[in-house]
Order: structure tokens, then C-alpha cells, then sequence
């Protein structure tokens, strides 16, 4: 029986992710801790509620005094990171909340790991940070034949990406410096259920079903590399369990798409007109294309994708045309109230 600490679960990836697990490991037991900020939903998660191996505290890794009695009193043996200000056009509006939750939320969770160490009486086996491919960068979109590796330099674009970058950045300084036990993966971008109707997929899903314009960032040509949320959870797990101490493994989904093929795929399935497609100005800095090279965590921990972004998708879209009032209650502010403590 082993303990996690699951930070960002009532989010997009951290609330799947607990989903799978909680219901895989009946024997582990799934501490999340989550601020609720306006990405937080707390009916993404209200579903695991009773269970015997599960429970939910509202707070912010910020807080130390909070985050090192959490550590001291459940003596943790894994702690996965997914909380973060995770919106890239947010960062561009307000870049220091993202160095102030990225960065500084990361540091007080890896001096609570270190503080355990010191006290030598319950250490964390294991620290594992959720990342992104966006730490590396772009690729230009006339090289297909370009992927990122483990091995490229850290060359952000966004605030966003770089205080990502300057996350991982510490966690790889206290695993040398201070012996800490960590992994770091870096995933491409991921799609499905729960995914804050601020994101591209969401976003087009939501306004095409209301027959509102979509906006697609200038020509629409920017190349993402998409991966169901299932499939990167999967590969987080294996990696917590299984991945070598100090590791960073690349995830990715093998399906690049331009914006523009993502949006008609989703306005084909949902038999609405490209007609509501609308070129806006472009984000400041948009990173033009992104491609994960996934070989280092498939040879070594045999992970792979179960889905192919077509069958994703259109899952992943039936979902959000079964759970409008899932949208509803964000557009309304009223899932703002789904935690009532
Ligand atoms: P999200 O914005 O949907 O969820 C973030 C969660 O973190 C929310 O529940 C929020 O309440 C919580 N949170 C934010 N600040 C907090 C704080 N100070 N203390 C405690 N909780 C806080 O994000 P997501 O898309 O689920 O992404 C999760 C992680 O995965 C992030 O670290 C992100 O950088 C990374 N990631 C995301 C993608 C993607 O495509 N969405 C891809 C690769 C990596
Ligand atoms: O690559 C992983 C990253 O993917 C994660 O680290 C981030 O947390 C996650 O937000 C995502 O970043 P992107 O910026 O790629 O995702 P977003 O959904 O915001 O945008 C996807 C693409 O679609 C991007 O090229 C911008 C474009 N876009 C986005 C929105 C919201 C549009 O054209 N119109 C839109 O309305």
C-alpha cells in the first residue's frame, strides 16, 4: 500500500488521472490537493467522493505551512505535480501569477520533499513533475522530419513555457543538489473529457454546438501534436512506478494536426458549416509547431497510446455533447459552488 499526493486533481489531466487511478489501485491511497481556481472544477472530480482510498483538501502549494504539516501528517511515498496555471494566453496577460504558481508552488512542494528526507523518518520515494513539450520550444513547419527529444535544449517562447521551463528546471537542481528521488515528463498537447472550454478543443466544440464564430489564431497553420488525456495518464503512472530516478521521458501522441484540420474535424462531426470559422489576430510569439519523439519511454517502460486521434476525438466529442451542462455551469459561474467543504 503506498500514498500519493496528487496536486491539480480537480483539473483537466489531474482529474482523469485520478479516475484511472483511484479505481485501478483500491489498495493505494490518493490524497489530491487543489486550490480551485477558476480552472479547477470540482464536479470533474465530485464522482470520487466515498471512496474508501480517496480524499480531497482545497489549498495551494504556495502555502508552506500548509503543504509541510500535509507531508508530515500522511507521510507521502509519491507526489505527482500537475497543478499549475496551465493557459498560455493567460500568461501572456498575467506572466508573474505563472512564475509565482509554477515556479514557487513547485519549490515549496520539493522543500517539503526535502524536509522529509532530512527528518529520515518517512521520505518521499518519489517526486514526479508534470511537464510539457512547450519547454522546447517550436519547430518549423517545413521540417516534419524535426522532433523533439529528451535531449534538446530548454528554448521557451511564452511566459508559460518558461516558467515550466524554470520548474523543471528546479526540480532537476534539487534532485542533483539535494539528492531528491524525481522524475519530470514532458507531454504534447492532450484532449478529452473535463478540458476548461478555454482550450482550442473545447473552445470550437462549445461555440459550434451554440452556432457562435470560431476563432482560429492567424492562418490557422500552427501544428500541434495531440494525445488522449487517457493515454498521457498512463504513461505518467508508469513512469512514477517503473522510471529511473532523475529521468525526464518525452510523451506524445503521433497524431500532428493543424489547427485548421483540428476545428473542420470537430465542425464535420457536429454537421455544422465551416462558415463559422473566423481568422483572428494572431497570439503574440505562437510557438508554430510542436512534435514529441516518444522512443525513450516506449523502449524503456513499453508504453504506448491506446488511441488514434480519430477515434479520440470523436469520444471526446460525444462527451461534451453529452455533458453541456458540464459547460454550462462554467459559462454560468455556478461550478464555482460544486465544492461546498
Ligand atoms: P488545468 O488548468 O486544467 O488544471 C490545473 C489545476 O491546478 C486546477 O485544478 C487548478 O485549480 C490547480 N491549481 C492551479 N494553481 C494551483 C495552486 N497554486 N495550488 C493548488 N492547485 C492549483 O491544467 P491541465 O491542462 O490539467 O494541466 C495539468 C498539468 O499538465 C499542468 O502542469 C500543465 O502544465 C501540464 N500539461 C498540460 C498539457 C495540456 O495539453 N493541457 C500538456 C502537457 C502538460
Ligand atoms: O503542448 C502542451 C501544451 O498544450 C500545454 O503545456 C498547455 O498547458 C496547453 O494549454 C496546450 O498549449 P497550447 O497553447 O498549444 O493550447 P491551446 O488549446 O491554447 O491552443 C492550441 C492551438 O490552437 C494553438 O496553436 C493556439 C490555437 N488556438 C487556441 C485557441 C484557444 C486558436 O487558434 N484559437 C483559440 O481560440
Amino acid at each position: 500500500m503506498s500514498k500519493f499526493l496528487i496536486t491539480g486533481g480537480a483539473g483537466f489531466i489531474g482529474s482523469n488521472y485520478l479516475h484511472y487511478v483511484v479505481n485501478k489501485y483500491p489498495e493505494d491511497n490518493f490524497v489530491c490537493l487543489d486550490a480551485l481556481t477558476y480552472a479547477g472544477n470540482y464536479n470533474n472530480i465530485k464522482s470520487l467522493e466515498g471512496k474508501t482510498n480517496y480524499k480531497f483538501i482545497k489549498g495551494d502549494i504556495r502555502d508552506k505551512e500548509l503543504v509541510f504539516d500535509l507531508f508530515k501528517e500522511e507521510e507521502f511515498d509519491y507526489v505527482i505535480n500537475f497543478a499549475a496555471e496551465s493557459h498560455v494566453d493567460n500568461s501572456i496577460k498575467n506572466p508573474n501569477l505563472f512564475a509565482d504558481t509554477n515556479i514557487l508552488g513547485t519549490m515549496t512542494l520539493l522543500n517539503a520533499v526535502k524536509m522529509m528526507k532530512n527528518e529520515g523518518n518517512h521520505p518521499v520515494k518519489r517526486y514526479h513533475q508534470v511537464s510539457t513539450d512547450e519547454v522546447y520550444g517550436d519547430l518549423p513547419l517545413d521540417r516534419p522530419d524535426l522532433l523533439f527529444t529528451e535531449e534538446n535544449p530548454i528554448h521557451t517562447s511564452s511566459p508559460y513555457s518558461a516558467s515550466k521551463a524554470g520548474a523543471d528546471l528546479q526540480v532537476l537542481a534539487y534532485a542533483r543538489t539535494f539528492k531528491l528521488p524525481i522524475t519530470i515528463s514532458r507531454c504534447s498537447n492532450n484532449y478529452g473529457a473535463y478540458q476548461f472550454p478555454e482550450k482550442l478543443i473545447p473552445v470550437v466544440i462549445s461555440k459550434a454546438l451554440n452556432d457562435e464564430p470560431i476563432p482560429v489564431y492567424g492562418k490557422g497553420d500552427n501544428v500541434r501534436d495531440w494525445i488522449h488525456v487517457h493515454d498521457h495518464n498512463v504513461g505518467v503512472d508508469l513512469i512514477v512506478r517503473n522510471g529511473r530516478e532523475g529521468e525526464i521521458y518525452n510523451l506524445g501522441g503521433h497524431s500532428e494536426r493543424t489547427n485548421l484540420e483540428v476545428v473542420k474535424t470537430i465542425l464535420k462531426q457536429l454537421g455544422k458549416p465551416e462558415s463559422l470559422i473566423t481568422f483572428v489576430s494572431d497570439r503574440p510569439g505562437h510557438d508554430r509547431r510542436y512534435a514529441i519523439d516518444s522512443t525513450k519511454v516506449e523502449e524503456e517502460l513499453g508504453w504506448d497510446r491506446t488511441y488514434d486521434f480519430d477515434s479520440g476525438m470523436k469520444e471526446t466529442i460525444d462527451w461534451y455533447i453529452n455533458n453541456q451542462d458540464w459547460i454550462d455551469d462554467i459559462k454560468s459561474g455556478e461550478y464555482k459552488n460544486s465544492y461546498k467543504g
